[in-house]
């Protein structure tokens, strides 16, 4: 049964109870926190807790050793009550020291952990390196993506681009020309079915409408394709208006047996050069990264070799306005009507 209002308003008249309530709306304590606190012994400090246990206004959890109190709002304390008890707390006396006080018990919490961490550090990464976190961090890095997203992953593969958009965007279209890749791609993807789909086809003519999608991703696929500037722009006409493609490759190298042995028909490629061919065909904005990472793959005889790798992205002009004020040509341009 709810506590009447005279017996909560006769058990809010006393100015103790009223800076323990004060302290665990802020925050909550363990008992002896909360006597440190308000500098009173644990057993006067646990009388009024009893008090206001009994008129419904604590919540409690039992964590290890310790009992968790803090402040319960709702059917016994109404709001619109405890807001205006809140507004005037500073009045209270006594109230300044206790929020001092508080801080210095919160202190000894931080240090607390900071010393946990400080002794733990060396070995975290092998500690913490076989914690799952399941998708949480996917999901959260998620909440920055706009929702809806449709995106494309050219020449797929085997999925690992794919397998990491997937836990980001609405909707993937995977695109390889190879039938046997995309099959691989598709088993490595299964749990995913309903947001991929696998589409088989060449970069310089992709098997997606005008427009279809938000974003393209090229992963370390384009130094295998024959003709760069008919793949870039057949991408920038399969993006909708303000699309983005990002590419990762690898800088030009010197490890020639991957021509026959990868079937890579180039040996990296030139990022700038890359840059301006994909301004020719119509993308703005167009930036270049050299990656601090590098790809790193096995040459004949068992030799490893590390090679350098660059993303750029760009974006297509958001509206017609735009591509013309570019001087681009009619054929390139974004088409107003397309939504
Ligand atoms: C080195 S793998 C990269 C796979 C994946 N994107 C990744 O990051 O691991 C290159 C893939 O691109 C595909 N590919 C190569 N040239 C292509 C083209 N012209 N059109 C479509 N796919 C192509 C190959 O079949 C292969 O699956």
């Amino acid at each position: 049964m709810a506590t009447s209002l005279p017996t909560l308003l006769k058990i809010l008249a006393d100015p103790t109870r009223l800076r323990l309530l004060g302290l665990l709306a802020r925050e909550e304590l363990a008992v002896g926190e909360l006597a440190r606190a308000v500098a009173m012994s644990q057993s006067r400090v646990s009388n009024h807790l009893k008090v206001l246990r009994e008129a419904r206004l604590l919540d409690e959890r039992r964590e290890g050793a310790h009992v968790l109190v803090q402040l319960a709002r709702g059917a016994a304390l109404p709001d619109d009550l405890w807001a205006a008890i809140e507004s005037r707390l500073a009045a209270v006396e006594g109230r300044a020291d206790d929020l001092t006080r508080l801080e210095a018990v919160l202190d000894e919490r931080r240090k607390k952990s900071r010393a946990f961490f400080d002794r733990v550090a060396p070995e975290w990464d092998a500690v913490g390196s076989a914690f799952e976190h399941g998708s949480a961090r996917w999901r959260a890095l998620a909440c920055l993506v706009a929702p809806g997203l449709v995106v494309a992953d050219v020449g797929c593969g085997t999925g690992y681009m794919a397998r990491a958009l997937v836990r980001v965007v609405e909707r993937v279209i995977a695109i390889d020309h190879s039938a046997a890749m995309l099959a691989r791609a598709k088993e490595n993807l299964a749990g995913h079915a309903a947001q991929v789909e696998f589409r088989q086809g060449e970069l310089d003519r992709l098997p997606l409408a005008d427009g279809e999608v938000d974003a393209i991703f090229a992963s370390l696929v384009l130094h295998h394709v024959p003709d760069l500037f008919a793949a870039l722009r057949d991408m920038r006409r399969a993006l909708k208006p303000g699309g983005r493609l990002v590419v990762t490759d690898l800088l030009p190298h010197k490890e020639a047996w991957m021509g026959e042995a990868m079937a890579d028909l180039k040996l990296g490629l030139d990022a700038t050069e890359l840059k301006s061919r994909a301004e020719k065909a119509g993308f703005v904005d167009v930036a270049v990264d050299r990656l601090d990472d590098a790809y790193v793959v096995e040459a004949p005889g068992g030799r490893r070799a590390a090679l350098p790798l660059f993303l750029i992205h760009a974006r297509v002009p958001q509206n017609a306005a735009n591509d013309a004020a570019r001087g681009l040509p009619a054929s390139l341009r974004t088409n107003p009507d397309r939504p």
